[in-house]
């Protein structure tokens, strides 16, 4: 959506000749010598800062100069018109926390390149990191793209601005003498997934009345021009023919039409297919049961699920992940009030037969997901689905905006994906399921009501309806409500939409790993 892509390169040219606008060296806590071929004078900056205490290599410190005002020769040692040095922090004995501290790194740098309006950078890659070439490249790449992000779509520029941008428009990062081929493929992952995810912080931005349930459609549709993905748009039409009464139910008081969209990326025949469903509700009012009006705007953002589905597809598309098969399925519409609108007493007929009770029209979410799920599994037999929604405000209550909430029927899947978030730098916190709690959703006239009569364990009531339309299969349901947008504020998160679970996913489909059937499991 934005205008003028943000391209990143692999160059192996001496930095020393590079004249561009910002040269960046990162620098491990308490190093005073960077390389020799960072150069003298780079060198003996950090020696200087270093002895006066001024910059030690701390965890996003920052130390910028300019070469030009250092050197005396006119051969100039350095090139760049200003350099900083970034500081890394002691590498962490945790590698998830040494790939944050690259990720860190690369937001502070595009926060500081956006500051001097640097239009290109230079980042050396840094040597002795502890980890694999290919794995600083990426999650140093996620971090300067994600970092780099801003959402101006809307904003008419001043006269005095209208030249300069406070985005990066070009990075290059530098071998520093690992394998080009490792280098060169790390920046590629790291670039499509934080394409990707920036494709999803823009959808989630775009306002109610421009992000619609058939922009869905129509990003699905452009995604598989590119060949790799089969897509499929379901109608109101057709979704009436497969009796979706949960879709059509919450999208009656709407004059947009809903959409069901599937996408497909397939690999082999033998490789197990994995179903993942993203809530794509385009903007919840709350319906009948009227949200108050304090915030209600926030909630043009409740197809965060969708569009980190929709985008999971095209970095795991663009990245040719292997050795699984995946389907998603993104239900869309509005949930709105009005003559039309479906009302609480109201009971609606799922995909598959099941009936249930509307309670509270702001519960809406469950009932696109029900219908969503009970056809994805009884159409693609998946071994394992994957649901995201901004499904409860009951999971900010009980986890803030750090985690996400995981609820899961398979102990297995919950740790692909603990393991999957940790390792993305989205952590995941597991909350419980049960009878007891699904016990709060009898109905005395239907299979189940869409909410309890309080609101205790709302988060996990929420899972339990979801629940009811999985049978057997293994299932994981992530509720992003606390973290897809106001996610904890980092160098590479900005206020707003954070773009959570794309990541994730692609991390957790990448490293699939096969459910063992509960009888081989070791007790
Ligand atoms: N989209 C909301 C959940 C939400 C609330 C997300 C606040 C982010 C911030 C969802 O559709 C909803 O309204 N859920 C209700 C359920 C209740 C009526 C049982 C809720 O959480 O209050
Ligand atoms: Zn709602
Ligand atoms: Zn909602």
């Amino acid at each position: 959506m934005h205008d003028a892509a943000v391209t990143i390169k692999l160059i192996n040219t001496d930095p020393r000749e590079y004249s561009g606008n910002l040269l960046v060296y990162l620098v491990e806590e308490n190093i005073t010598d960077i390389a020799s071929d960072a150069g003298k004078l780079v060198n003996r900056a950090l020696q200087q800062v270093s002895a006066t205490g001024d910059f030690k290599g701390k965890k996003e410190q920052m130390f910028l100069f300019y070469p030009e005002l250092m050197q005396y020769d006119k051969a100039s040692e350095v090139q760049a018109k200003r350099v900083v040095l970034v500081g890394l922090g002691n590498p962490d004995e945790d590698i998830n926390a040494r790939r944050e501290q690259l990720r860190l790194a690369g937001g502070a740098i595009a926060k500081q390149a956006g500051t001097v309006k640097a239009r290109d950078v230079l980042v050396i890659l840094p040597k002795n990191f502890l980890l694999a070439a290919d794995e600083i490249a990426e999650c140093l790449t996620e971090g300067l793209l994600l970092g780099n992000y801003r959402f101006d779509f809307y904003k008419t520029p001043a006269k005095e601005d209208a030249e300069k941008s406070a985005r990066v428009e070009s990075f290059l990062l530098h071998s520093a003498g690992f394998s080009s081929k490792a280098v060169r493929e790390g920046m590629h992952r790291g670039k499509a997934l934080a394409e990707a995810t920036v494709a999803a912080r823009d959808m989630a931005n775009q306002p109610g009345n421009v992000w619609t349930p058939a922009s869905f459609a129509e990003y699905a549709m452009k995604l598989c021009k590119k060949g790799r993905l089969k897509c499929k748009v379901l109608d109101k039409a057709a979704l009436r023919k497969l009796g979706m009464g949960g879709i059509l139910g919450v999208n009656q008081g709407s004059v947009l039409p809903p959409q069901l969209v599937i996408l497909e990326y397939k690999t082999e025949k033998k490789n197990p297919t994995l179903l993942l469903v993203g809530k794509g509700l385009t903007f919840d009012s709350g319906g009948i049961c009227l949200k108050p009006p304090a915030g209600m705007e926030d909630m043009k953002y409740d197809m965060c699920g969708g569009a980190a589905v929709l985008t999971a597809m095209q970095a795991i598309a663009e990245t040719e992940v292997s050795g699984v098969n995946v389907v998603a399925l993104i239900p869309a519409t509005e949930n709105l009030s009005g003559a039309a609108a479906f009302k609480p007493g109201d009971i609606i007929r799922h995909y598959g037969g099941k009936t249930s009770e509307i309670i509270n029209t702001d519960a809406e979410g469950r009932l696109i997901l029900a219908d969503a799920l009970a056809y994805g599994i009884a159409t693609y037999k998946p071994t394992a689905v994957i649901d995201l929604a901004t499904l409860t405000g009951a999971v900010i209550v009980g986890l803030g905006h750090h985690y996400t909430g995981l609820l899961a029927n398979n102990d297995q899947l919950a740790a692909q994906l603990i393991d999957a978030g940790a390792q993305a730098g989205e952590p995941m916190w597991r909350l419980p399921l049960g009878p007891e709690y699904r016990k709060q959703l009898d109905s005395r006239v239907a299979d189940i009501k869409n909410a309890g009569s309080d609101r205790s364990g709302g988060t996990i009531t929420a899972a339990c309806y979801l629940q009811e339309f999985v049978g057997e299969t293994p299932w994981a349901h992530l509720d992003i409500a606390g973290t897809a947008w106001n996610f904890t504020e980092k160098s590479y998160i900005p206020k707003g939409p954070s773009g959570t679970g794309v990541r994730t996913l692609v991390a957790c489909l990448r490293q699939w790993k096969p459910l063992k059937q509960p009888s081989e499991k070791k007790q």
